[in-house]
């Protein structure tokens, strides 16, 4: 399959690895393709600048955001979410339209520490509004980058969340995240994209855990009760 990614940080690279093992083409969407590969400034969370992640991962594509889309079967949004729709309708509409749009974006402004969409409205139903041609499947947004692609990495029961309008677009999410490791048990379809309000809302609870353990290696687990 030919996936592209918008975004190249943390979760764009973990993605883009485990796509690229699984035999997927990946090509990542950025702003500044030459100006990126050359970017020697460390990731926050792995340490790495993307030059040197490039050099052993270049085997996937660098494409300007307007010219990165059009082959691809499906798109993932691995942008900060205070920006994905404007760097989303720098890809355009065309080039995304009839495509399946995995958004694991989080509308989270880092200079404030604050949701920017929240309570009666989601970064997911504001992407699906923006672009109704595209199928907009919110998931994998809920845990570290590293778990959403080794899932074996927790050993217990642990969740991953789809919230989406179309269930074959979520059926054809879930198979792509069950060759990435996730088993059948670990699904939970909350329903359309309004419910994206729901599992954004778990970042701010996401990032007390992070500073109440000094890491961010859990996941949610949610537990029903005996009927
Ligand atoms: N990191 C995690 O473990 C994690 C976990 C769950 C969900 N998420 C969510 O997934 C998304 C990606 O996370 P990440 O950590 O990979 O993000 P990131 O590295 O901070 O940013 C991802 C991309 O957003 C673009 N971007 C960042 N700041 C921008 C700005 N000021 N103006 C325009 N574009 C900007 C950049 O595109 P260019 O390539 O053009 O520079 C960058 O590659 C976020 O929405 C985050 O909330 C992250």
């Amino acid at each position: 399959m030919n996936i592209t990614i918008i975004g190249t940080g943390t979760v764009a690279q973990s993605l883009a690895e485990k796509f690229i093992a699984l035999s997927h083409n990946v090509v990542l969407g950025t702003r500044a393709p030459e100006e990126k590969k050359a970017d020697q400034i460390p990731n926050p969370i792995t340490g790495r600048s993307f030059q040197n992640w490039y050099r052993v991962n270049n085997n996937v594509k660098l494409a300007a955001l307007k010219d990165s889309a059009q082959d691809a079967d499906l798109i993932v949004n691995a942008t900060q979410g205070v920006v994905s729709l404007e760097l989303l309708l720098e890809v355009g509409r065309p080039a995304m339209a009839g495509k399946i749009l995995i958004d694991i974006a989080n509308p989270f402004d880092t200079s404030k520490g604050v949701m920017t969409i929240c309570n009666t409205d989601s970064l997911g139903e504001q992407l699906q509004a923006a672009f109704p041609e595209t199928k907009v499947v919110k998931s994998l947004n809920t845990m570290n980058a590293y778990i959403m692609t080794h899932p074996e990495s927790i050993p217990d029961q642990h969740n991953v969340f789809l919230s989406g309008n179309d269930l074959e677009s979520k059926r054809e999410v879930k198979l792509l995240l069950k060759s990435m490791g996730w088993k059948d048990e670990q699904f939970i379809d909350l329903g359309d994209i309004s419910t994206s309000r729901g599992t954004e809302l778990l970042l701010p609870i996401g990032l007390r855990l992070y500073a109440a353990f000094g890491h961010s290696n859990f996941n949610f687990h949610i537990q029903t009760a005996n009927q």
